[in-house]
């Protein structure tokens, strides 16, 4: 299949490009690099650098590059901290560039449609893993934009006719031996904690430890970016039985200590810690379920405990302990 993946550029969007390849579809990636790194795209597939801003940019790219069959949406601010300062930078970043791909392709007549959301639309803490019937309550202008862009694309099914499916999962992370996490800047928990044990960074910040919750601290699931990035070929086969929305998290959640414990543990390294003021928007316990894509696909997360996702974190910082090496 001919797919664009936009944000293929991207920490999770790179690693799916990889997949796709494999499988042997053909690819191309759309990303303005704002985020995204040169080097993290697959030389088989064709990096268009364009912003989804540009509504021309994008219609070009759908002229030049005839019979594209599936878009995989990744490009887009995924930052709870940030939304919650910046809310306009989700309405004009997430929702309007999802709007313009959209409209680009009805234009050129792409039916299909992933999207990678996030499980930040169920904002309400919960001790059980949330699945897809669980009421959709954004903890955070972030959450709220990919809510927006999922019912948007309910009426562009309704009046176009595009499939679509999508992805909503919490915390990804570990890397790939080549493709690994490099945001800049940093605001990830593993990539942080791995700077930290390296000595790139004097200390890790815990935002509360005044939670509901065993240890004080909040609680997540993480999810290996290579079990992501399966789960997001498999949503492509998913188009065939229509329109679908998927919950994919790891059934487990670590607390924030938990999770420096652990990195301690694999990197056989102290970190220095300080308790920093909750952060705005994060709720104590979230964990998303996966058993509805589970069943129906067979898919088995590879990674299962965090010793070993953050193990592969860890040994592709020291592989490429600068990161990308941008151009
Ligand atoms: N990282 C996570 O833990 C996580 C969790 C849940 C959902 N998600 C979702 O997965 C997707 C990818 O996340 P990621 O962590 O890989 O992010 P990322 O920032 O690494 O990747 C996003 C990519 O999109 C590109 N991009 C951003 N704005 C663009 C624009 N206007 N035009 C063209 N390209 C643009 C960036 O350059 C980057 O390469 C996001 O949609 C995010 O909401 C991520």
């Amino acid at each position: 299949m001919k797919i664009l993946v936009t944000g293929g550029a991207g920490y999770i969007g790179s690693v799916t490009v990889w997949e796709l390849i494999e499988k042997g579809h053909s690819v191309f990636v759309f990303d303005n690099l704002s985020q995204g790194h040169r080097q993290a795209v697959h030389p088989g597939a064709e990096l268009v650098v364009g912003d989804l801003a540009d509504k021309q940019s994008i219609e070009s790219f759908f002229k030049k590059h005839e019979g594209i069959e599936a878009v995989m949406h990744f490009a887009s601010r995924a930052l709870v901290g940030e939304s919650m300062r910046y809310p306009d930078l989700y309405v004009r970043d997430n929702i309007v560039q999802a709007v313009n791909v959209l409209d680009a392709a009805v234009r050129f007549n792409v039916e299909r449609f992933v999207l990678s959301s996030t499980a930040n639309l169920f904002g309400r803490s919960s001790s059980k893993p949330i699945d897809e019937d669980a009421v959709i309550e954004p903890a955070s202008p972030y959450g709220e934009s990919k809510a927006m862009i999922e019912r948007i694309l309910k009426w562009y099914e309704k009046i176009f006719g595009i499939i679509f499916c999508s992805l909503r999962y919490f915390n990804a992370a570990g890397a790939t031996k080549t493709l690994g996490e490099d945001h800049r800047p940093e605001t990830h928990i593993i990539p942080l904690l791995l700077r930290a044990a390296a000595g790139k960074k004097s200390m890790f910040t815990i935002y509360g430890d005044d939670y509901p919750t065993p240890d004080g601290t909040c609680v997540r699931d993480y999810i290996h970016v290579q079990d992501l990035a399966a789960a997001h070929v498999l949503a492509l086969d998913a188009l065939d039985k229509g329109t679908c929305f998927y919950n994919l998290g790891n059934k487990r959640g670590f607390s924030v200590k938990e999770v420096i414990d652990t990195a301690c543990r694999v990197t056989g390294r102290s970190i220095d810690t300080s308790v920093g003021p909750r952060r705005a928007g994060d709720p104590p316990v979230l964990i998303a379920s996966s058993e509805r894509f589970r069943k129906e696909f067979e898919w088995k997360p590879r990674f299962t405990d965090l010793e070993s996702i953050i193990s592969t974190a860890w040994e592709w910082h020291n592989r490429f302990p600068n990161g990308y090496q941008d151009d």
